[in-house]
């Protein structure tokens, strides 16, 4: 830290505290449905969002993932936006449905050969590849046999993992099976608000039991198959807090504390699942066959943390946010950057963790494109406040890794449909043209500086040698 007294001039443009080490992971990343479009194109077979965006009433806007950002067709150019950042790292997802058709069987060559040149393209320009597997959108034709409510899916999902990895494993940095799975089995299968729909406490457990499993036999199978990149899996996690200390509430959040982060967090780690949760879920418990667990807890290569904001959690009328003392996104998620602290300090805390990436961090604000411009003073200040976030439990010694920015592009926000942007590059949909919006002069700035201080400081230290 001495050597950066020796540049002044820098040291007045960033804040001591926003200086991270040289080999910190600075990336952005995005999800297959939510940007490549090309949904009917070149053997893609149809996933359960192209089917789930065709319910009435399901996306907000009634759009769908048909052409979204395009990413498709313009690959190449998004490969350079992306280098154009200034960032290390690109964390994107497979489309199953795009290389395994059916999700089964037959392997689609030319969508192999789009994440071909997507890792290529990648390499090419210096920047590391963070594959996510699934990133939620599982093909309709495993939904039609049950999906992730049925076992065998479990095995559908190794040997897609062991396709995949056979194709691109080489170019890989990191492999992370699931993105976010309470999301897959809470939103997709208990609040039915994500695709595909189902509605039932039971199934939701049972899929969340199935996408843990799945995430522990993938790994040990890349594993046998030689696969020696880091790997592991992105979770969704918050701090709960009780909306008052009256005993109901505190209880209702320990066991929402117990179905978000211990659920998961627990069995991956080897302690199997929450006994308190466990007996809270009664005859809703998931169905767990003698060596589930064994199979669940594999050595994690890395961890992944997407964070967004905090939850408030109240047993009688819902917590409502509108009367929080806290600014709100323009998803009405609360901005608390702390919570990403106290997060990763608990974290660190309670589980052995490995190399821990946030995975995700961003904020959707309602942006306007005004002469060539996006003036995203909320979204900096949110990137920000993070960011420092991350800096802090980094020097109270949790192994972070990295940080990744949701999101590159502004894209399809899920049931949100199009209205809401998350993007540090603005998209519009008519002319698919592409704009940095504040937000990514920004950050590429950050970047910018943290090089040169680091450059000082070697050449420092090289002249004192
Ligand atoms: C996360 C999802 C990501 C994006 C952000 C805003 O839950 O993983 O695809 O939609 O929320």
């Amino acid at each position: 830290m001495n050597r950066l007294a020796d540049s002044p001039a820098l040291l007045s443009t960033l804040d001591p505290a926003m200086i991270f080490p040289a080999d910190f992971v600075w990336g952005v990343a995005t999800s297959a449905a939510q940007i490549e479009g090309a949904a009917r194109e070149d053997g893609r077979g149809e996933s359960i969002w192209d089917r789930f965006c065709r319910v009435p009433g399901a996306i907000a806007d009634g759009s769908d993932i048909d052409v979204a950002c395009d990413h498709y067709h313009r690959l190449e150019q998004d490969l350079d936006l992306i280098a154009s950042l200034g960032v290390k790292a690109y964390r994107f997802s497979v489309s199953w449905s795009r290389v395994q058709p059916a999700g089964s069987g037959a392997w689609n060559p030319k969508g192999l050969d789009f994440y071909g040149r997507l890792v290529e393209g990648l390499r090419a320009r210096g920047l590391q590849a963070h594959l996510t597997l699934n990133h939620w959108d599982l093909p309709q034709a495993l939904q039609d046999e049950g999906g992730w409510a049925a076992r065998h899916t479990v095995d559908r999902f190794v040997e897609y993992a062991l396709g995949v990895a056979d194709h691109l494993g080489d170019g890989l940095t990191s492999l992370t099976t699931h993105n976010e799975p309470w999301v897959v089995a809470m939103l997709g299968h208990d609040h039915g608000i994500f695709a595909p729909g189902i509605k039932s406490r039971a199934t939701a457990m049972q899929v969340s039991h199935h996408l843990l499993l799945s995430h522990g036999r993938a790994l040990r199978a890349l594993r046998s198959a030689g696969f020696d990149k880091p790997a592991g899996i992105v979770l969704n996690l918050a701090p709960l807090l009780p909306a008052t200390p009256a005993p109901a509430d505190v209880a209702k959040t320990r066991i929402e504390d117990g179905l978000l982060l211990r659920w998961y967090l627990d069995p991956l780690f080897g302690r199997g699942y929450p006994q308190d949760v466990w007996e809270h879920l009664g005859a809703d418990a998931p169905r767990v066959e003698p060596g589930d667990l064994d199979e669940i807890a594999q050595p994690l290569g890395m961890l992944g943390i997407n964070y967004y904001s905090r939850s408030v959690v109240s047993a009688g009328t819902p917590y409502d946010v509108h009367a929080s003392p806290l600014p709100l996104t323009d998803m009405d998620w609360e901005i608390y950057p702390q919570g990403l602290a106290e997060l990763l300090l608990r974290l660190h805390r309670d589980y052995p963790l490995p190399s821990t990436y946030v995975t995700e961090n961003g904020g959707a604000f309602p942006d306007r494109l005004v002469d060539g411009r996006v003036h995203d003073a909320d979204r900096i200040e949110y990137l920000r406040e993070h960011i420092g976030a991350v800096g802090m439990a980094l020097r109270q010694g949790v192994p972070m890794a990295g940080y990744m920015v949701w999101s590159l592009l502004d894209n399809f926000e899920w049931a949100s449909g199009y209205a809401k942007r998350f993007g540090i590059v603005h998209v519009d949909y008519e002319t698919q043209r592409r704009t940095l919006k504040d937000s990514a002069l920004w950050l590429r700035q950050l970047l910018q500086q943290q090089a040169a201080v680091h450059a000082a400081a070697r050449q420092g230290a090289e002249g004192k040698c």
